[in-house]
């Protein structure tokens, strides 16, 4: 089996990020356990806030993160750059001793109401994760743009986009089969 932790960039109930990954899920191989997480209630980062003790939503998710075999994240971007709730949290796990991040098989899409997929916010995540030294999948890449047509009822219906979760899924499948299978 193969653990996937899958975080969404946004926080509201109806997000077609969390539905993209709510997809990525019904598509997944019968050997991946996915779990999704919305991370609500993190605290604005604060050096201070932290010398009085990690917060239990950072010190949960890392743990979750440190259990996965891979990570996917969906964001939209707002303002042409990663959320700011999402970047909060990176920003809290990066700061623990042992950064959960690190090493890790990462995989990144998108999905903006305009046309481009977000694909701005996901290059500036993956800028994050070059410094947190994690392993992120370069192709194929998730970018769905025009949400409201993209989806119906909440499930991915454009077709090259459900083309190209297939092809990211077996590639991150394959990164991680690489990473399990690698001599120490
Ligand atoms: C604060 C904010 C900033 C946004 N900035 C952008 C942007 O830079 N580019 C873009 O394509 N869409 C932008 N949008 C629109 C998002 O693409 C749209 O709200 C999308 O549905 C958000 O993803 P979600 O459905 O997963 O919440 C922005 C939305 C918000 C709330």
């Amino acid at each position: 089996m193969s653990k996937i932790l899958a975080i969404s960039g946004s926080l509201r109930a109806e997000s077609y990020n969390t539905a993209l990954l709510r997809t990525m899920k019904t598509m997944a191989p019968s050997h991946w356990e996915v779990a999704l997480v919305v991370p609500k209630a993190f605290p604005v980062y604060d050096e201070d806030l932290q010398k009085q003790g990690w917060p239990s939503p950072v010190t949960e998710l890392a743990q979750s993160i440190r259990e996965a075999d891979g990570v996917v994240i969906s964001t939209p971007e707002y303002n042409y750059s990663i959320p700011g709730g999402l970047k909060n949290v990176i920003d809290w796990l990066s700061r623990l001793p042992d950064p959960p991040f690190k090493g890790k098989q990462v995989g990144i899409m998108g999905v903006s109401a305009g046309r481009l997929g977000a694909i701005r916010g996901q290059l500036h995540l993956r800028q994050c994760f070059q410094f947190l030294e994690s392993h992120v999948l370069s192709r194929p890449e998730v970018i769905v743009g025009n949400a409201a047509q993209a989806f119906e009822n909440g499930t991915l219906n454009d077709s090259a986009s459900v083309e190209a979760m297939r092809a990211f899924i077996a590639a991150l499948d394959a990164c991680i089969e690489a990473i399990s299978t690698q001599v120490p």
